[in-house]
């Protein structure tokens, strides 16, 4: 029995695949390769020494998704395939309503054509909006995102629901992505990303080697201890070893289940940067500049419930998180491409 990794090639995906692959899973990989590059696929070989097998191709389209089914035997589908930038989003809502939306649909609806009945969802706190609790609960009410992306995280939720609502057969973990950041501790993989970073991590790393001149500071007015925006930063890690523990709610007559993947620590964005000054012993070039719209001031989980019900817990803290987005820079100033 194997698992399907949409969007394995992708910077949550390929750190996910390796840390499947060490607790013995099989491992089938989707993308269409439209914001990765495949030798991720090769250090993810080259680190666990195990062969993933790879599909080059789209999630909208259902003869390769037919081929796998067929090919392959599949238990289980790990989602990870989508666009998610939130600018871009704002000018091309179509394309990330098409793609992240009609490619879930496609996706689920040639899983129940082939019986197979299980899916995690990469989704994230950007659908709790303006949240109305901190630390936020898995209980918090869904919020109002500020751009199209946001939105179709918000709106494949509802669709999932629905779906195992309308067949129990389905079993269906979301799960709530909080801040992202960190990288392989080998150096051998990271995120890679396309054009100037939008993220506070990568924007960083690119002014420590020389590529961006500053750090802009988005706002220092905000109310919070230093003024900065507050975020729960997760290393890649622990968001890969949460998909592996996920996988257990995955189990017959699970249904549906939601949890917060997050540390439960926030960080103000002059905490990052002091951190990864300290942690890399270097100094970082920043100014203060005006809030970004759509920026909420604080947003930080509580992840107790999936430490109670899944057994996982952030393992890593912000000194690991700031060494190693670094040693991923450093040791591949050009991402893949080196
Ligand atoms: P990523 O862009 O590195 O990975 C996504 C992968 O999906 C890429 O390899 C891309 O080529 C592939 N892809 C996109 N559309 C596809 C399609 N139609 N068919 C096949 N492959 C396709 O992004 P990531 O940071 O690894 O994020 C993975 C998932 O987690 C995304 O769904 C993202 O929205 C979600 N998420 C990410 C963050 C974050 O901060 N990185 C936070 C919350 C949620
Ligand atoms: C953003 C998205 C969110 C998405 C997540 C992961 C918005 C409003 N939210 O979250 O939907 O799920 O990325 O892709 O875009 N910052 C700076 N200077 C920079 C960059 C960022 O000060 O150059 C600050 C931001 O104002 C924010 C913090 O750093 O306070 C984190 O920003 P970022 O990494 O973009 O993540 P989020 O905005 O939390």
């Amino acid at each position: 029995m194997a698992i399907l990794v949409t969007g394995g090639a992708g910077f949550i995906g390929s750190h996910t695949v390796v840390e499947l692959l060490n607790a013995g899973h099989e491992v089938v990989v989707l993308d269409n390769l439209c914001n990765s590059n495949p030798k991720s696929l090769e250090r993810v070989k080259e680190i666990t020494g195990k062969e993933v097998k790879f599909y080059e191709g789209d999630i909208l389209d259902r003869d390769i998704l037919q081929k796998i089914f067929r090919e392959n035997d599949i238990e289980s589908t790990i989602h990870f395939a989508g666009l998610k930038a939130v600018g871009e989003s704002v000018h091309k809502p179509i394309e990330y309503y098409e793609n992240n939306i009609a490619g879930t649909v496609t996706l689920v609806d040639e899983m129940r054509k082939a019986g197979i009945k299980n899916i995690i969802f990469s989704s994230s706190a950007t659908v709790y909006g303006d949240p109305a609790e901190i630390p936020i609960t898995e209980n918090c009410p869904k919020g109002v995102c500020t751009n199209p992306y946001g939105w179709t995280k918000w709106m494949i939720e509802q669709i999932l629901t629905d779906l195992q609502k309308a067949d129990p057969e389905w079993n269906v973990v979301l799960l709530r992505y909080f801040n992202p950041i960190g990288a392989h501790p080998t150096g051998k993989m990271g995120e890679n990303p396309n054009g100037i970073p939008n993220n506070l991590m990568p924007y960083i790393t690119q002014v420590a080697i020389g590529k961006l001149e500053k750090l802009s500071i988005f706002g220092n007015d905000y109310d919070t201890p230093d003024g900065t925006c507050v975020r729960d930063y997760i290393h890649v890690m622990d968001l890969a070893s949460g998909h592996v523990a996920a996988l257990k709610k995955l189990a017959p007559g699970s249904g549906l289940s939601i949890y917060n993947l997050g540390t439960g620590i926030g960080y103000s964005v002059l905490d990052i940067v002091h951190n990864f000054e300290k942690a890399n012993d270097m100094k970082l070039n920043y100014v203060m500049a005006p809030r970004r719209a759509g920026d909420v001031p604080q947003c930080y989980s509580d992840a107790s419930k999936a430490e109670r019900e899944l057994g996982w817990k952030a393992k890593y803290g912000i000194f690991e998180m700031c060494r190693d987005s670094w040693n991923w820079q450093k040791s591949n100033p050009n991402g893949y491409e080196d």
